[in-house]
């Protein structure tokens, strides 16, 4: 693989998924804000560079993998980046962000030749590791072409279409998080029910995630409430994605009773 990528953010997520870049052939050029995370990827070949834009290549492709949207922003708005990637260039930003950020983004990148892809991730670090990341995305036609390969590369074993108009993927991945959410606190307050009546909750798993609901996050998530481990644990992913579906429907004026009732348990959990 010739093509050399820009990859900028290697936190819990942006390690594993850079890691497969390497490991399918790609020469990357990697940036993160606290360089010690490099490391396992310089021993594997890849390039450090101490300033975002130093990751670019003109024309070429960087990818983002940043905690939110004002991460997000300091970084495309960083100086040269923009600048550096140029006409052709494309931007995959992979993180979960508001709609708002990405459409934001998108223009910019227009004013200045470039393109931006979005493609956020559904999947945990260990999901990255296994290459079983499922990924919607949206961007110009040609960009989402040139893209494909990577994405797939990255770890993505279904990869979505979801059009040209930027922000629906993004739309796609606060609504999947937010149903997530939902489906643990339902299966844990439910499971608890069941337990402090007597009845074994893995039984209860067990049958349910056989016959009305044999879905993955059912059975995964139901799980591990039965063996009384937390779903969530000390992670502040979902309050920020349910705070971020929260408010693109507060945009929309659609309604909100059940986020905001999640925005409330997840906030007193995490205290
Ligand atoms: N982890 C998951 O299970 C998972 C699953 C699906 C989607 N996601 C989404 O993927 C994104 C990354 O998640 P993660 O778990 O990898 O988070 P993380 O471990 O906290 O990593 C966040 C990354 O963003 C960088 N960053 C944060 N603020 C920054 C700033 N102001 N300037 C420059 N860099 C900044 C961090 O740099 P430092 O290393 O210097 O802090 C790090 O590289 C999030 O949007 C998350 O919602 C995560």
């Amino acid at each position: 693989m010739s093509e050399k990528i820009g990859f900028i953010g290697l936190g819990n997520l942006g390690l594993p998924v850079a890691t497969n870049l390497i490991d399918a052939g790609y020469t990357l050029q990697v940036y993160n804000r606290t360089a010690s995370k490099a490391e396992p990827l310089v021993a594997k070949g890849a390039q450090q560079v101490t300033q975002p834009a130093d990751a670019v290549t003109t024309g070429g492709i960087v990818v983002t993998l940043l905690w939110d949207g004002a991460a997000l922003e300091n970084i495309v708005t960083s100086s040269g980046f923009l600048e550096q990637l140029g006409p052709n260039g494309i931007h995959i930003s992979m993180g979960t962000v508001l709609p708002e950020t990405a459409r934001k983004l998108a223009a910019i990148h227009e004013q200045h030749g470039s393109t931006y892809v979005e493609a956020p991730i559904f999947g945990r670090p260990e999901a990255a590791a296994t290459k079983k990341l499922w990924i919607p995305y949206t961007g110009s036609q040609q960009a989402k072409e040139r893209v494909q390969p990577l994405l797939k590369a990255m770890g993505g074993q279904g990869i979505f279409d979801f059009g040209e108009e930027v922000g629906a993927a993004t739309i796609v991945k606060l609504v999947g998080n937010f149903l997530i959410v939902s489906a643990g606190y339902s299966m844990r307050e439910a499971l608890s029910m069941a337990e402090k009546n007597g009845v074994d909750p893995q039984a209860i798993v067990d049958m349910l995630t056989q016959t009305l609901f044999p879905a993955p996050i059912y059975q995964s998530y139901g799980r591990m409430i039965a063996e009384k481990s937390e779903p969530f644990g000390e992670s502040e992913i979902p309050l920020k994605d349910v705070d971020l579906l929260k408010k693109t429907a507060q945009q929309a004026e659609s309604p909100t009773p059940i986020s905001n009732f999640l925005h409330d348990l997840l906030s007193t959990d995490l205290n």
